[in-house]
């Protein structure tokens, strides 16, 4: 398989990190750092810093994406915003299925889901989050697993709406933790998802799929991650809120 043929993207994952002040200065820190990447560049915010990222990134080479969005247009859902509200700002990219989601939110398989739909629905580009717990690996059910994660989420996705969909692979055990998958780790399970794809649709959707790895991903272990072939891109959580080392996995990305 030829990795060329895909993007590489690097999208910072602030979770819930940063007021709107606080998010200008640090897009304004990451803008010059990034300017001249070879791969595409995303910054996932909190909802009340979309404005402001949107503003900032403008006329930059930095896409801006929101951290989750709800399958409904509009109704009786309190606290939640839809894929709509998102698009109606000019927001490029969603996640959906943040393991964070899952664990602490109730997100299941079948929500996740859902919500894909609906961001499909909208025209955003969306990030995909797949992974395990450290409970799963070790039982060796990391493949099936994570196989069944997949098939799940794009139950209704055509091979042509495939085409705005990253998905990004992220042990649980690897979170936050500082405990990265080892690059071996994060290919294998890289391999399995693009696997599952070329089940579910063709080797070509397959062969044309951004796979990200995420998991305490920084500016040291980057370059042997993303030399990986089936690891297209990252998904940054902590190293994402500090330019230089953002910048750096951007360079380690670049082909
Ligand atoms: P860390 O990079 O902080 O481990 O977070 C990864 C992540 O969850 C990105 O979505």
């Amino acid at each position: 398989m030829n990795k060329n043929l895909r993007k590489a993207v690097i999208a910072g994952n602030w979770k819930m990190n940063k007021t709107p002040a606080e998010a200008k200065e640090l897009i304004e820190g990451i803008k010059p750092l990034v300017k001249d990447a070879d791969c595409d560049v995303v910054v996932c915010v909190p909802y009340v810093d979309l404005s402001v990222a949107l503003e900032a990134t403008k006329g930059t080479n930095i896409g801006v994406g929101a951290e989750n969005c709800h399958w409904e247009k509009s109704g009786a859902f309190t606290g939640e915003i839809s894929a709509d509200m998102l698009t109606s700002m000019g927001v490029q990219y969603v996640i959906i299925g943040h393991s964070e989601r899952r664990t602490y939110f109730g997100e299941t398989d079948v929500t996740v889901n859902k919500r894909v739909r609906a961001a499909l629905d909208s025209g955003l580009n969306v990030i995909l989050c797949v992974g395990e717990y450290l409970e799963q690996r070790e039982q060796g059910i990391t493949a099936e697993l994570v196989s069944m994660q997949t098939k799940i989420a794009l139950g209704g996705v055509s091979k042509e709406e495939l085409k705005k969909i990253i998905i990004a692979y992220e042990p649980v055990w690897a979170i936050g933790t500082g405990k990265t998958a080892t690059a071996e780790q994060a290919n294998e399970v890289c391999a399995v998802i693009r696997e599952t794809v070329k089940d579910l649709y063709d080797a070509a959707a397959a062969e044309g799929l951004t796979i990200q790895y995420g998991g305490s991903m920084n500016a040291k272990n980057a370059k042997e991650l993303l030399d990986q072939p089936d690891v297209d891109g990252g998904l940054i959580g902590g190293a994402s809120l500090k330019p230089a080392d953002f910048a750096e996995i951007v360079k380690a990305a670049s082909r």
